[in-house]
Parts: C-alpha cells; structure tokens; sequence
C-alpha cells in the first residue's frame, strides 16, 4: 500500500516540494499543513493567487490541488492520517541568547516535534526537510521517542533540499541529485527505501535510482550546510576579484569565462554581483560558523566568516562607488532602484542586497524609488520604518526625474526597456549602475548615460 504524506509547513519549501511529489505520486494522498491560516487560505484559494510565486508552480497546484494535494491548518488530522511526516518549518538566525546571529533558531522546529508526538497514533517515518544543524535529528528521536516505550515508534531521516528559487519545479523535476540520510538499523534501512519510493515516483518515472544518494544521517545534515557554504564561497570569490578588476582595467566576466571553463572549477555560480542574498546563505553558512565554533575549530570558523564578510561589503562597496560618482553627496538626489528580489524569478525579498543598500541610501537621504516585478510587496514590509521609499510598479515612472538608475535584480525585462525613453525622462548628467552587468553599457553609453558595472 502506498504510503499518505503530511508536509508541517506551507513556505517555499513546503508548497513547491510537496506539489511535486504529489504529481510524481498520483496514488498517495498528500496534505500540507501550517498554522499560518493565512497561508493557507492562499494555497487554496479559488483563483490560484498561492502565497508565493515561483515559476511553473500555479500549473502544478492547478493539476494535483483536490486531486491528491491538500493544503490544511489541521493538524492533528493531518499527523493521524499519514504514515510519512515531512518537516519543512522556518529555521532562520538565532537573534537572542547563546549563538545569537549564528546559531540556527530551533523554536519552530521543537514545537513541530511535540506536535508530532502528541497526535500521532502509530508508528511514523520523520523527514527533516528543512535545513537543520549536524545531529539534530538525534535530538528529534529524543523527544519523539521519550516515554512512548508502548506507543507509536518513529524514525527519523535527514532529506535536505537543494532547490534554488525561481528554478524550483525545474529543479524538483529534475534533480542532480536527491539527498537522503538515516540509521543503518533494520527500521531505519526501511525507512529509507519508503522515501527512496517516493522519489522514485509512480513507476519509477521521476528521479532515476543512480541520483538518489544515502547516506548516514550527520553526513546528510552536514552536506546540506556545506553545499551552500561552497556555493556562497563561490559568489564571494568572483566578487573579491571584482574588485580588483575595477583597479586594474580587467573584466571580470571574461575572467570568470575562462576560469569556468576549466572542467575542474565549472561555469556556474561565477557571476559576479550586488552579493548573495535569499533566505539561506547567509543563515546557513553563519550556522556553520557556529558550529565550528562549538567544536572548537576556530580557524574553520574564521574562514567560513571571511564568505560572509566579503558579501556584506560588497553592498557597501557599491554604496561608495555610487556616492563617488555622483560628486560625493546623495542628499535628496533620486535614485530609482530597479529590482528589489534578491534574484530574478522570485518575489523573496528575504536578505536581498538591494534590502541593505536601501538601507544604506537611506543613511545619506536619498530619494529611493524602488520598482519591482513581483516583489513590491515583500519590499514595502520590509522598509516600512525607511523615510523617503516610494514604490512603483513601472520602471518608466520610477526612473522620471531621477538622477541614476541603480540595477539590483537581473530581471529579464530590464535589458528589454526602451533606454532612450528613460534617458530622456532623467535629470542630467543620468548615471546607470548595473550590478548584474546584464545591460549594454556600450548601448547606454550612446544614449548619453555614464554608466557603472561590476568588475569592470
Ligand atoms: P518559510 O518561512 O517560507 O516556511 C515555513 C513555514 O513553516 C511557515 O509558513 C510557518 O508558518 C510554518 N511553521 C512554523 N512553525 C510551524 C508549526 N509549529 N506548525 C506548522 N507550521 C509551522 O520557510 P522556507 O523558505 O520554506 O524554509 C523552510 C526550511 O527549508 C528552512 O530550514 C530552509 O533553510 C530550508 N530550505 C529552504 C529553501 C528555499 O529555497 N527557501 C531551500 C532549501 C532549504
Ligand atoms: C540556494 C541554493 O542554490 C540551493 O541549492 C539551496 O537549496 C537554497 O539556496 C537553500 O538552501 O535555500 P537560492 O538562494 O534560492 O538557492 O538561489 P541561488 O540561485 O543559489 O542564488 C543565491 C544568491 O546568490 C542570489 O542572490 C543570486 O543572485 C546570487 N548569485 C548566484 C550570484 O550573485 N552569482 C552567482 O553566480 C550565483
């Protein structure tokens, strides 16, 4: 028989991930819940206005919801009909206490744990989704398996999820790789092989056997936070040689052309940039800052921070480039912001750059007129205490009579706009700083624009 899934938590991870496993798994029922009934009430809502937006996801939800996908705040139904709990929970920076800034905020996935144990009424498989500290599922058992010696028996496997967003049904359809972790005991190798089942999808048409990886579970814990520490170690590298590609004449995406096309180091995540954002990188590599800390590695630790530290100035970098190329003040000056996603393809605002350079114009009373595709309204929370932020959902209006454009997100609209139009709408002499170098600066420098990139 095969086996009902429950998801707790409805977030980016959650919605997409389950969505997918419930079109790869016609025959088993899954439900995702939350206590966020707001949430929830936009997965189901009537005319498909889901809480997040991601590529390919509406058409999904619009073949599988009421079909096998069901979006739920019950909870305790939810825990008691199925035999597989996913944990997908929210698991951002500790901000208060031990670790505070470091450590992983465990609250939410506590509470998730008791919830389990509280309802659940046989024996269940626990899948860690989110992404959680090295030896965490240990603590998982502990509390799921205290004094229940007659009761249900649960066993705990580590699943992490490499899904970027904006690409995230792609990346759910057709992974490199799927991740699973669990004890090498008779339960455990059971339990594997039932999640290795349900990646496998209805016969056998989803993720091929030879990309389902096992592992035991501190390996797949583990592997999660360094995956995104390489990626982010990455991002930081190309953006160090950035900055010497500016003092120097170089260009840095001929150089990360020729350097990625070295089959040792690859071409991807090499495109130099306003800095990493998004909800992960910077939570999961401070995470393993933590952690090597807790283990006494110190110089582990340090070199984990220098990612970290390389990013945020990065975005000061940009600040200071701006401030000097507009006669060193921005006092009521108009900045028109185009992009405010902290990558295109996605309304997440969650760490975005564009975020912390706001923050920093805001510092020297600039007039930001932020516009954004799909993020206006993430941004508009999270500036809510900034003075002098006005939104606007056209970049024509946006850019009327400011004094610089300063790209933020590689939306693909954005090289398609009529830059004479916004030339001419300006106030002069008009600047464009193009953080991802995805615009014709030969083009623009034609109109009349002084332009800016990166590493160049
Ligand atoms: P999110 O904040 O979008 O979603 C988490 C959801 O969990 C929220 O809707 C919240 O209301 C719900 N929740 C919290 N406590 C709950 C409880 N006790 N019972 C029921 N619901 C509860 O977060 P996300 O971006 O989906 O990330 C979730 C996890 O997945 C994190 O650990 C993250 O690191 C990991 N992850 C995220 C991504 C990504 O692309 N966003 C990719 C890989 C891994
Ligand atoms: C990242 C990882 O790519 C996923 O594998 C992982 O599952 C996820 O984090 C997670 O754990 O949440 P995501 O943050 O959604 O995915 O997006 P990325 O495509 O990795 O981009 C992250 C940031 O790096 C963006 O701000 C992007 O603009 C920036 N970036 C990326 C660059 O500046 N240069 C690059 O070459 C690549």
């Amino acid at each position: 028989m095969n086996k009902n899934i429950v998801c707790i938590g409805a977030g980016y991870i959650g919605g997409p991930t389950m969505a997918v496993i419930a079109k790869m798994n016609p025959d088993r029922k899954v439900v995702v819940v939350d206590i966020d009934a707001k949430r929830i009430a936009a997965w189901n809502s009537r005319n498909f206005a889901l809480p997040i937006y991601e590529p390919g996801l509406v058409d999904v939800v619009k073949e599988v919801r009421g079909r096998n996908l069901f979006f739920s705040t019950d909870i305790r139904k939810a825990v008691r009909e199925c035999d597989i709990v996913f944990v997908g929970v929210n698991t951002p920076t500790k901000m208060f206490g031990r670790g505070a800034g470091r450590a992983s905020d465990l609250q939410y996935w506590e509470a998730t744990a008791r919830e389990i144990k509280r309802f659940a009424n046989c024996d269940k498989i626990i899948v860690e989704k989110s992404t959680l500290p090295v030896r965490t599922a240990a603590a998982m058992e502990a509390i799921l398996n205290a004094g229940t010696e007659d009761g249900a028996k649960f066993t705990v496997l580590s699943n992490p999820e490499f899904l970027a967003e904006g690409t995230a049904i792609r990346d759910l359809l057709e992974p490199d790789r799927v991740l699973i972790g669990g004890p090498d005991t008779p339960a455990g190798r059971a339990a594997v092989a039932e999640i290795c089942d349900v990646y496998a999808g209805k016969g056998g048409r989803w993720v091929p056997r030879a990309r389902i990886l096992t592992t035991n579970v501190w390996s797949a814990e583990l592997t999660k936070l360094a995956a995104n520490a390489f990626l982010a170690q990455r991002v930081s590298s190309i953006n160090a040689i950035a900055g010497l590609c500016e003092a120097t004449g170089a260009d840095v995406d001929e150089v990360a052309r020729v350097i990625g096309a070295d089959r040792r180091i690859g071409p991807k995540f090499l495109k130099a940039g306003p800095g990493f954002g998004g909800s992960c990188f910077k939570k999961d590599v401070l995470n393993l800052v933590y952690l090597c800390e807790s283990f006494g590695l110190h110089t582990a630790a340090e070199y984990w921070s220098g990612v970290i530290k390389m990013n945020d100035h990065q975005q000061e970098r940009i600040v200071s480039r701006l401030f000097r190329a507009m006669f060193n003040t921005l006092a009521n000056k108009k900045i028109a912001m185009f992009g405010f996603a902290f990558k295109a393809d996605t309304g997440d605002t969650r760490e975005t750059p564009a975020g912390y350079v706001a923050r920093l114009l805001a510092e020297e009373h600039v007039r930001l007129s932020v516009t954004d595709p799909k993020a206006i309204e993430n941004g508009k929370r999270d500036l809510a205490d900034l003075e002098g932020v006005s939104w606007e959902k056209d970049p024509y209006k946006a850019a009327k009579d400011a004094d610089a454009v300063l790209l933020m997100t590689d939306w693909k609209e954005y090289p398609a706009l009529d830059w004479a139009r916004v030339y001419k709408s300006m106030r002069k002499p008009a600047l464009v700083f193009d953080t991802r170098n995805c615009l014709d600066a030969k083009a623009l420098r034609k109109l009349g624009f002084k332009v800016l990139n990166i590493g160049r």
